[in-house]
């Protein structure tokens, strides 16, 4: 951009007009813009909600006057100075991510997983790590044939829209979303909001809703209540020990499986000791032959995807080999290294008991309506 001033104009205002271009803060950046009066009088409130900007740098991701109202309204929350400091903590901290990215970054084909600076507990069971937010313009699990709206995908609900992208300060860019992003909550509750009532009833029946709930790292395949059916499945007729494992099958724990984790190809271990084969082909994620409807749902502890199906070892494709899924968020633009560590063997994937075989596999021969498959 080229400047022109009279001669006239004085070094103190040619100072000022340098700091405004050249120094904005990202204070600076959100008080300028109308859309942002919101968030402007939130961040006024608690300006330490910006610090991470202010010192370390990074890229906000800006909820639009439009994206709190809904919040707002949602909540019943008439006067937005009623919401308290650690909401707002909480939300900011979440919306800001520890490093810069364009949009360019951010639209990258496949999607990318990204580190927010959100680590209290309740919201980042992850063994120390911050949670993470998808961002993908090829829909909820970044394999879309063609690029479509830039969407962020937080805790269970709809995506936000990216709407104004790379505004530029200091420190890193702001882009503007038309939803607050949602925290995420724990498995259960996340079940809970996203209508997977039969999953969740299962999860009672196994007694297995602390685990799900606490177990750091925890990927979870959700089947929507359709699938259960289709699939001719009625928990209340199965034995406790046969949900269990029907259950551990749809359970990966060690390390997160957000889309971005997994290998077009690939084998992952499940708790049951039984892989999944993980595949990226026809615009989906499949896992097995089950494509997945709603990928990358956020969770506290981890990352649910809605499956159109229930997962059965019978129809898994065998094992050649199986890898245990590294997660390296944060770093979309590094290429990350495929060592060692990023192939383990079946072996060291996890410490979970392998259940007997045979009673396994009648178990499963028996949740597969119609298939009666002799295994052993
Ligand atoms: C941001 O990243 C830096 C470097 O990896 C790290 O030291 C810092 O703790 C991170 N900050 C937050 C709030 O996550
Ligand atoms: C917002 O994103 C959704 C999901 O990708 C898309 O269907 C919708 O058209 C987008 N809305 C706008 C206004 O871009
Ligand atoms: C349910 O699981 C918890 C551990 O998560 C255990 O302490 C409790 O005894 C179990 N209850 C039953 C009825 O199995
Ligand atoms: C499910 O199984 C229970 C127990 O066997 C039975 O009472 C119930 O009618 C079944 N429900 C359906 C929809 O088949």
């Amino acid at each position: 951009m080229v400047y022109f001033w009279k001669p006239s104009t004085s070094p103190l205002s040619l100072l000022l007009l340098s700091s405004c271009v050249t120094a904005a803060s990202v204070q600076d950046v959100i008080s300028q813009r109308s859309e942002l009066s919101m968030l402007n009088t939130l961040v006024n409130r608690f300006p330490n909600t910006l610090n991470q900007l202010n010192q370390g740098g990074g890229t906000l991701l800006a909820p639009s006057n439009t994206a709190i109202s809904k919040l707002l309204l949602s909540a019943g929350i008439q006067d937005i100075t009623t919401v308290p400091e650690s909401t707002v903590q909480d939300l900011m901290s979440y919306h800001i991510l520890n490093l810069t990215l364009q949009s360019a970054d951010l639209r990258k084909k496949g999607g990318v997983t990204v580190d927010t600076t959100l680590l209290k507990d309740q919201y980042a069971n992850l063994g120390g790590r911050p949670n993470v937010i998808f961002s993908s313009a090829f829909g909820s699990v970044g394999e879309a044939p063609t690029a479509t709206a830039l969407n962020i995908y937080s805790g269970v609900g709809d995506p936000a829209n990216v709407t104004t992208t790379d505004i530029g300060f200091d420190r890193g860019f702001v882009h503007v979303i038309d939803s607050v992003l949602n925290l995420p909550i724990p498995c259960t509750q996340t079940a809970k909001a996203a209508s997977l009532s039969t999953l969740l009833n299962a999860l009672m029946v196994a007694n297995l809703t602390s685990f799900v709930d606490t177990t750091p790292k925890f990927t979870c395949f959700a089947p929507t209540d359709a699938a259960f059916q289709e699939a001719g499945i009625n928990i209340s007729a199965l034995t406790n020990d046969q949900v269990v494992d029907a259950l551990k099958y749809h359970s990966i724990v060690g390390d997160v499986g957000y889309s971005t984790a997994f290998e077009d190809g690939q084998q992952y271990q499940t708790l049951l000791g039984v892989p999944v084969t993980i595949t990226k082909r026809d615009g989906s994620l499949f896992i097995n032959d089950v494509a997945v409807l709603q990928g990358n749902v956020m969770m506290s502890n981890g990352v649910a995807h809605v499956l159109s199906g229930v997962l059965s070892p019978v129809t898994a494709p065998k094992a050649t080999q199986t890898v245990v899924v590294k997660t390296t968020p944060g770093s979309p633009s590094a290429s990350s290294k495929p060592d060692a560590q990023s192939a383990q063997t079946t072996s060291s994937a996890t410490s979970i008991a392998i259940p007997n075989m045979k009673i396994f596999f009648a178990i499963m021969i028996g949740l597969v309506s119609g298939i009666t498959i002799l295994i052993l």
